[in-house]
């Protein structure tokens, strides 16, 4: 017989006597059962893959020399696990077999060449095909019509999850053009990587647990007992294989007699098929397959381990047949493992451009899927604490597309802890101050993600807060476009927005040489060309011209998180100076027409930031001005006492402007609808304000009512 166990690593000795294999083999063994149900039963892998595999070669090795310990019930022998989960038992007509795997070259080459040995045929060919990273399972049809779906479970039997499956859109309940008395389709349910890191993104917003992986995403969701979680969840499913067929008396039978021809009946019949699915001849052939997925697999939209090659012709696979686990004319050859563990040297925060908070663990650099990483992601406080990281521990990181490298989990066996057995490191802690700035951190009630408070200061924050400073609807300056309000930042010629209005036309034209020299493009005629002169000397008079602004748009401009154009507007009103709004305490705040507690408090943390405060002195300095008219609180007109929102798009009119003149009459313009909301005003396409205000009993005026409102009380 020809072993089927790729060779033993170099790494895995294999003991010398008797007593010592017996021994390591019992460990291992144990350790494989142990892993294989926290995979397979719990969906919830404590070890990552790589590590799993590497000590199932280990135990063939040592089966390999000691063949006595190769016990029929050895893990060696074993597919899967079965568990005790609520979903009734399938057996299956067919056993669901699994793959015997290469990792190296060579193990490919011995494979094929004993192909060829065995059948006979140079060059064989192979379906090439991904090894998508999900869910075995077995969908049975009978005359045409999905009667039961199954899950691989130990290989004989495994779960019924029909209910499940019939929630996954993608599969067909009824095959066109199919009324085979039975026709079993075997493949991988798996979760789409989108829908994979939007279902994280949302679970981490809500401070929820998230899903390690796609693959415990799509095991998780599919063994759901309740088929509505599922529904939720989107799960997606490529076919691979056939399980029991009967034919009936079809003669000839319909099903064709190569693999590759039956992926292709089986698109034909509306089921799906993994499109990277491939024929190719020979060990070149599959080695080019490899390299092509290979380059590919950062790319595509679902995770996948490796590939897997298979003799194509069904009589060439009959005669080469089985062995306990897997198929004789079938490998899976290995990809380089995307989840690999390593320590934590230390754990950082970052501070991104809007001073959002992301703590960041340093690692004792590690290669994952051929990539060397150094950090990953710790996304924000909550999941810290949650996964317990600390410095000095032993985790499993994920790096998958071009998703930046997280960790999924600590190895806590491996946590370093002192004589009296303690941990070594503490539980870690949010920081109080920005790692950029100094100044205050934040976070809300509430929220999950912690932000520096010092926006207008904050080095880390200073390329956003510039921009935002600039743009049309805050002061206005022309002629700043995104490229060279970087390029002002970075230069560090800009380091607060007051800086702007010390610029220089030298500190302009020799900034764009430089910017422009670095580009690439040529300086001598950019540096005294009437071009640049002219640019700068635009730019200079848009940063003069914006010197003077309103109350309303200058606090629009500081960039309060969640302070917009109609908050600022309400703000000015209300308070009538910026003395008076640095006065106002979080409870004065909320008395402001549409300011609710989370923004109140946003606005104090703001204003209590002695940084914050700095720049606008410094803009005061600079010699920024603002009207100041005093609080205008008591609205006279035929609105008065009117809260109006706005919403969807006007044809005679902007939004900006029917506000307007709402308070010219006396209304008040608020942003969002609420039991306070007297009147919703509905443009073309309004979406869900309009369903808000339905939904709350608001009254909702059209643009024809609106104008006649408009026009009859102001005339
Ligand atoms: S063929 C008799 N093809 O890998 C052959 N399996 O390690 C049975 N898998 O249980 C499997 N993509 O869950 C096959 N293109 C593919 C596959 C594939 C993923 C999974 C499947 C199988 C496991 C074996």
């Amino acid at each position: 017989m020809i072993a089927l166990a790729p060779k033993p690593q170099p790494q895995h000795r294999v003991p010398d006597t008797a007593a010592e294999a017996a021994t390591r083999h019992s460990t291992l063994s144990a350790l494989l059962v142990e892993h294989a149900h926290r995979y397979h039963v719990d969906d919830a892998p404590t070890i990552p893959d790589a590590e799993y595999d590497a000590m199932q070669r280990e135990l063939e090795a040592i089966e390999a020399r000691y063949p006595e310990l190769a016990a029929t019930d050895s893990p060696s022998a074993q597919v899967g696990a079965r568990g005790n989960s609520g979903f009734a038992e399938v057996r299956h007509a067919l056993p669901m077999l699994s793959l015997a795997n290469a990792f190296s070259d060579e193990e490919v080459a011995e494979f094929a060449a004993r192909i060829e040995k065995e059948t006979g045929v140079a060059d064989p060919v192979f379906s090439a095909e991904p090894k998508i990273d999900g869910l075995a399972v077995s969908l049975r049809y009978e005359r045409g019509v999905l009667v039961r779906a199954a899950t691989r479970g130990d290989g004989s039997s495994g779960e019924d999850v029909t209910a499940n499956v019939f929630t996954i859109a993608s599969i067909p309940q009824r095959l066109e053009a199919a009324n085979l008395p039975v026709l079993e389709v075997r493949g991988e349910v798996y979760m789409p990587r989108d829908a994979f890191e939007r279902f994280n993104a949302a679970a981490r917003e809500r401070g929820e647990r998230t899903l390690a992986n796609p693959r415990n995403g799509a095991a998780g969701s599919l063994r759901q007992l309740d088929p509505a979680v599922t529904a939720i969840r989107p799960l997606a499913f490529f076919a691979y294989a056939l399980g029991e067929v009967d034919a009936g008396d079809a003669d000839p039978s319909p099903v064709p007699a190569a693999h590759s021809n039956v992926l292709q009946w089986l698109r034909e019949k509306g089921i799906p098929v993994c499109p990277e699915v491939e024929r190719v001849a020979g060990l070149q052939g599959l080695r080019s397959y490899y390299e092509r997925v290979g380059s590919l697999r950062d790319a595509l939209p679902y995770d996948i381990d490796g590939v897997v090659y298979k003799l194509d012709a069904y009589e060439l696979q009959r005669a080469l047949g089985f062995v306990s686990r897997a198929p004789r004319w079938a490998l899976a050859h290995k990809f380089p493992a995307q989840e690999v563990s390593t320590t934590v040297a230390a754990i950082e925060v970052q501070v991104g451009r809007t001073g959002a908070l992301t703590p960041v663990a340093r690692l004792d650099p590690v290669a994952v899927a051929g990539v060397t990483v150094t950090n990953a992601t710790l996304h924000n406080a909550d999941q810290i604490e949650r996964l317990d990281v600390r410095v000095g521990d032993r985790v499993v990181i994920r790096r998958a597309g071009d998703v930046i490298p997280e960790v999924l989990r600590v190895q806590l066996e491996h946590r370093p802890v002192d004589d009296a057995g303690r941990p070594l490191h503490a539980a870690w802690a949010l920081p109080e101050e920005c790692a950029a700035c100094g100044s205050a951190v934040e976070r809300a009630e509430n929220e999950v993600v912690a932000r520096c408070t010092g926006g207008l200061f904050c080095p880390a924050q200073r390329k956003q807060a510039l921009q935002h400073f600039a743009s049309r609807r805050a002061l206005d300056i022309e002629g700043l476009g995104e490229h060279y309000s970087d390029e002002l930042v970075e230069s560090g010629r800009v380091r607060t927005v007051a800086d702007l209005y010390r610029l220089t036309l030298d500190d302009l034209l020799e900034m764009k040489r430089a910017a422009d020299e670095r580009d690439g493009q040529t300086p001598a005629t950019v540096k005294h060309g009437r071009i640049a002169t002219q640019w700068a000397e635009n730019l200079l008079d848009g940063i003069a011209h914006s010197r003077n602004t309103t109350l309303e748009r200058l606090l629009f401009a500081l960039g309060i998180r969640d302070v917009g154009e109609s908050t600022a507007r309400a703000l000015a009103r209300y308070f009538g100076s910026l003395d008076a709004v640095l006065a106002a305490d979080e409870a004065k705040l909320i008395d402001v027409p549409d300011i609710g507690p989370v923004i109140a408090g946003r606005i104090a943390h703001f204003f209590a930031e002695p940084h914050n405060l700095e720049v606008i002195a410094a803009l005061r300095e600079v010699g920024v001005s603002w009207e100041e008219t005093g609080p205008q609180r008591a609205e006279e007109g035929p609105l008065k006492g009117f809260t109006v929102v706005l919403t969807g798009a006007l044809s005679s009119m902007t939004r900006e402007e029917a506000g307007r003149r709402l308070e010219a009459l006396g209304a008040r313009v608020a942003g969002s609808v609420s039991k306070r909301t007297t009147v919703l005003v509905a443009g073309e396409a309004a979406g869900s304000k309009l369903a808000k205000a339905v939904e709350l009993g608001v009254e909702v005026w059209d643009e024809e009512h609106l104008l006649s409102r408009l026009e009859g009380q102001s005339s």
